[in-house]
């Protein structure tokens, strides 16, 4: 990154950083960009500068459920003898058990949309704050447990900017040796997206919409501005 501070005023870390261009990043490995009309039809609402706190956070939880729906499809199964009222039967259930892990605060939304479908995932919280004049990922709060009993872990989190956030909550993920890591995104700029490629190239990353750049402060562009303070009402 570019530039950190000028004085005493608002850094311009992206300025001068050079960003691929869309179409270099639309065909990545083990990427899926959402075609769904739906989340599309949604996003619009989102990105909508009118729409205020309460319907953005319901967005949130439902473009979240929808792409839970999208990155839920390639789960294991395994077999499970029930009985029907009328006779016994070999059913399937998910096999493994399976973690949500919402990149605070943003990724609150998206975690609730992702409990909608799978009700019994644990979930694992990791707090991480981009810092604006370096945009270099903090973590300041971890309630990941010592005791590991999953089989795939999702995390969430609406924004996929310069990519440092993601990196490090996979790297964190990684460390407590999961197998199968997904990381959920709405809204994704190619530098970062290229950038959690490179680094965690074993990791399926789903994203409802590819956007074009970050600007000059790191804001994903056409963007929907800052997706934690949309949430929480706090601007
Ligand atoms: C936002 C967003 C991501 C991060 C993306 O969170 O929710 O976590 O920035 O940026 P990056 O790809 O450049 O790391 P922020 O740090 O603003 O915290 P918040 O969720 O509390 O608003
Ligand atoms: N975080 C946000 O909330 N929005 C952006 O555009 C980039 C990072």
């Amino acid at each position: 990154m570019a530039e950190t501070m000028e004085g005493d005023r608002p850094a311009l870390p992206m300025k001068g950083v050079h960003q691929p261009l869309r179409e270099e990043v639309l065909n990545l490995p083990r990427v899926y960009i959402s075609s769904h009309p739906v989340i599309q039809h949604k996003m619009t609402a989102l990105r909508d500068k009118t729409t205020l706190p309460p319907a953005f956070y319901g967005l949130v939880k439902e473009i979240g459920t929808l792409l839970a729906y999208e990155a839920t499809a390639k789960l294991q199964l395994e077999e499970k003898e029930i009985e029907t009222p009328l006779q016994p039967m070999v059913g399937q259930r998910l096999a493994g058990g399976i973690g949500i892990t919402p990149i605070l605060r943003a990724g609150l939304g998206m975690a609730e949309g992702f409990r909608e479908v799978i009700s019994e995932a644990q979930i694992w919280h990791l707090g991480l704050r981009r810092d604006e004049h370096t945009l270099q990922a903090l973590e300041y709060y971890n309630r990941l447990p010592h005791q590991v009993d999953i089989l795939v872990a999702y995390a969430v989190d609406p924004m996929l900017a310069t990519g440092g956030s993601a990196i490090d909550a996979i790297n964190t993920l990684k460390k407590r040796g999961i197998k199968h890591i997904s990381y959920v995104c709405i809204l994704a700029a190619p530098y970062g997206l290229l950038k959690l490629t490179e680094t965690h190239p074993d990791i399926d990353i789903y994203i409802a919409s590819l956007d074009d750049s970050l600007n000059d402060l790191g804001y994903i562009m056409p963007g929907l501005g800052d997706a934690g303070d949309r949430q929480f009402g706090t601007f």
